[in-house]
Formats: C-alpha cells, structure tokens, sequence
C-alpha cells in the first residue's frame, strides 16, 4: 500500500511530497498503474453510474425494513457525497419510490464547504481523475485539478460528482448542501455520545445536517421521519476527533477565487 501523491507513478511524482494529495491525483494514480500492465486490473470504488447501482441495494433494503417497521410515509432522505456512491446507494430506491408515487421524502446530499462540487461546481464535461486519463463525464465538477484543502473527511475531497448524481441535482429532484467541517464534528460526537457508534468524519456531514433537520422539527412542533446514511465508521480516524476536541481543527471554505481559478482547468467540449 502506498500513500498518494507516491513516488511511484508519473501522475505522482508531479506532486511535491508534502502535497495533501486528493482523490483525483489517487485515480489518475491507479489508472496508470493499470494501464501499463496487463496483469492489473481497477475497479473505481466512486463515481461511475454502475458503482452507485450496485450500492443501491443499501437503499432497497431501508425502503423493506422501514415497511416493515410500519412506517408508511419518509420525510427526508439524507446522506453524505463525495463521488456519489453511498448518497444514491441509499437515495436512489426513494427516488424510485417517490417517482412512482408511493413516498414523497425530500433527499438531500450534504458536502463539505472547503469542495462544494454539487452547490458550487459547474455542470459540464470533465475529467474524473487529476492527470485527465479517464473518459469524460458530464459531471457537477470544480475542475479536474481542483486540490482540496485538507479536511479529514477525506472521502469527501473529490472534485467532481457521478453523473447519475448530477442530472438528478440538475433535474431537481434532489438538494444539496454544504456544511463546515466543525459543525460535522461537533454532530458525531453527540452521535456517538447518544448511540455508541462513532461515525467516519464522512458521515459526519449527513448527520450534521440531520441535527439541523430535527432540530428545526422540534422547533416546528413537527415530527418528520428522516433516513439517514452512517456510511463509515470512524475508528481509523481518532486522530481527526483528537484534533477536533484540542480546538486543531479549522473550517476552510473554497474562496470565489480559488473556485474560479480550480474552473478554468475544465476542457472546452463541444
Ligand atoms: C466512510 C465514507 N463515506 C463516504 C465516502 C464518500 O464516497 P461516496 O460519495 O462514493 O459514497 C467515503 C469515500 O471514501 C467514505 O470512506
């Protein structure tokens, strides 16, 4: 196993050592490695449309069991996106639900501020890893070599979106949000105080939003039914809640500038 940007690879060695890397630098890594020996294979873990279908069976399996809990109606639908594969694992079997008419949940997904690919990215073509080996994809992007600040949701620093993802936002059928990486952690540790689990710093973003929701509700005097995806532990990032809990941790919110500099690297198509 190798930390990315490695020394190993030409889409590596572009980056200085002490670079945060990213997960598009971490494709355009892979890809490469693949491409040249035969022997080797990749399998995207993000991004492409089939990833997210296969996921879905996390949402098919909470549309059953909330039947079965006899819950007949679901508000709100909540997950957290980095390339888009647990949010529309979970959200795409309520879509179905809501498109056919048998539920009618708003679904939201929630980013971090420092890469706000759905809420601040353009709709348009782009490469989906850093060096531009992949196809290109008519994708939410902030630019292909778009570095995100190094936030511990590091799952969450990608900067493009699945395409599926994408048309959905486009289309209106789902929101998006972004949130500051604090309020996530402040939010997970009152996850983990109240129910034993404690959460990846990923899904920390879902379930901040989700206090958001509930408290709102409460304030309302209404009580929704809200789904929302934990999709990770956080056991192998105690060092993120150690910074957290010793005031270490900064919010790093993409500037105009930075947003509009990390843009013109998109390839004019068509
Ligand atoms: C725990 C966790 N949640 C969420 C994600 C985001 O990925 P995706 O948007 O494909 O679900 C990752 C990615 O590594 C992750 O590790």
């Amino acid at each position: 196993m190798h930390r990315s940007p490695s020394r190993l690879t030409e889409s590596g060695k572009a980056f200085a050592d002490d670079h945060p890397g990213s997960l598009g630098i971490a494709i355009s890594e892979a890809v490469e490695t693949a491409a040249q020996d035969p022997a080797t294979k990749y399998a995207l873990g993000s991004v492409l449309n089939h990833v997210l279908l296969h996921q879905t069976v996390i949402g098919q399996e909470a549309v059953l069991q909330l039947a079965k809990a006899g819950e007949d109606s679901v508000d709100l639908v909540v997950g957290c996106a980095g390339g888009g594969s647990n949010f529309a694992g979970l959200a795409f079997p309520f879509l179905r639900e809501k498109l056919a008419g048998r539920l009618s949940p708003r679904v939201l997904a929630v980013e971090p501020s420092s890469c706000p690919t759905l809420t601040r990215g353009e709709y348009r073509y782009d490469f989906g890893d850093t060096a531009g080996l992949t196809p290109l994809m008519k994708m939410h992007t902030l630019g292909h070599d778009f570095v995100p600040s190094p936030i511990h949701a590091g799952g969450l620093r990608y900067h493009g979106m699945a395409p599926l993802v994408s048309h959905v936002v486009d289309q209106g059928l789902v929101e998006a949000t972004a949130l500051h990486q604090r309020e996530c952690f402040e939010a997970a540790i009152e996850f983990a105080r109240t129910q034993g689990v404690v959460p990846a710093p990923e899904a920390s973003h879902a379930l901040a939003q989700v206090r958001r929701e509930a408290l709102a509700a409460r304030e309302a005097g209404t009580s929704p039914v809200i789904v929302v995806g934990l999709s990770g532990h956080g056991l192998l990032e105690l060092g993120a809640y150690e910074a957290f809990l010793a005031g270490r941790l900064e919010d790093d919110p993409l500037s105009d500038d930075d947003l509009a500099e990390a843009l013109r690297g998109v390839p004019a198509v068509g």
